[in-house]
């Protein structure tokens, strides 16, 4: 058993797995979409990515600020510097990324020429953002800066995943099961 301030709050947990459930779908859609050959699906496929996408802002958004006024739980005393030092890296880069990739795609598509205008989910027109200007250099520039962004979390992601397992399977601490609750034994 844990005392209560050894966990993470509820919220913070299913703030967690909302956005990386979200992000790994982004970077696996963003990847087949761009591929794809035009059609009117492929118009939907980006429509819907640009959707989520600044749903994983705004849920990031919300998330920095509970993490701001919520501590998460102490690391393992075990663990040496380097390794608390690598935690707090990913765990910081990770949130820097959730909120500049998506700003980066919001920037893509308020430089990109011709204008598509962006509508989340069908329903909420959403605006580009200001006092860009729409150039063809400034749009394979920010494609880029996107692209390379994107392949920077998937590249964290299994830092982060592999850090997660070998702290369950061979460290055998609490570190996994505090953000899963339910692997805890009795749980
Ligand atoms: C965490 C959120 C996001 C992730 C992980 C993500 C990931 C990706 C990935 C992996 C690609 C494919 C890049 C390539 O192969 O060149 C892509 C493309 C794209 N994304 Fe995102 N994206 C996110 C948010 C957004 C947002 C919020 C917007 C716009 C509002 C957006 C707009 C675009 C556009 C327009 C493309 C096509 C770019 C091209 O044609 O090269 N993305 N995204
Ligand atoms: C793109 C997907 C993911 C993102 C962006 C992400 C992001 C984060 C961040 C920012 C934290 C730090 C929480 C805080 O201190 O406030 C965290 C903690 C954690 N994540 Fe993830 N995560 C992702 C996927 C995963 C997956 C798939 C696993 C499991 C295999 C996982 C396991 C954990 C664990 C165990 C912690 C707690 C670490 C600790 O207590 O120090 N995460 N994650």
């Amino acid at each position: 058993m844990f005392a209560a301030e050894q966990q993470y709050t509820r919220v913070a947990i299913w703030l967690h797995w909302v956005v990386a459930v979200l992000i790994v779908g982004q970077i696996i859609g963003g990847k087949i979409m761009t591929a794809m050959a035009g059609s009117p699906t492929k118009y939907e496929i980006f429509q819907l990515h640009k959707s989520f996408g600044v749903v994983i802002l705004l849920l990031s958004l919300v998330r920095l600020g509970w993490r701001f006024t919520h501590k998460p739980p102490a690391l393992p005393d075990g663990m040496k510097t380097y390794e608390r030092l690598g935690a707090r890296l990913t765990h910081v880069g990770f949130y820097v990324l959730m909120i500049v990739v998506p700003l980066s795609g919001w920037i893509v598509v308020s430089v990109s020429t011709p204008k598509i205008s962006t509508e989340l989910f069908k329903i909420i027109p959403w605006p580009d953002v200001p006092f860009l200007t729409r150039t063809d250099g400034a749009e394979v520039l920010w494609k880029n800066v996107h692209n390379c962004l994107a392949i920077t979390v998937a590249l964290t992601f299994f830092l982060h995943v592999g850090a997660a397992l070998k702290h369950h399977f061979v460290n055998k601490d609490d570190v996994l099961t505090r953000m899963i609750p339910i692997l805890k034994p009795g749980a």
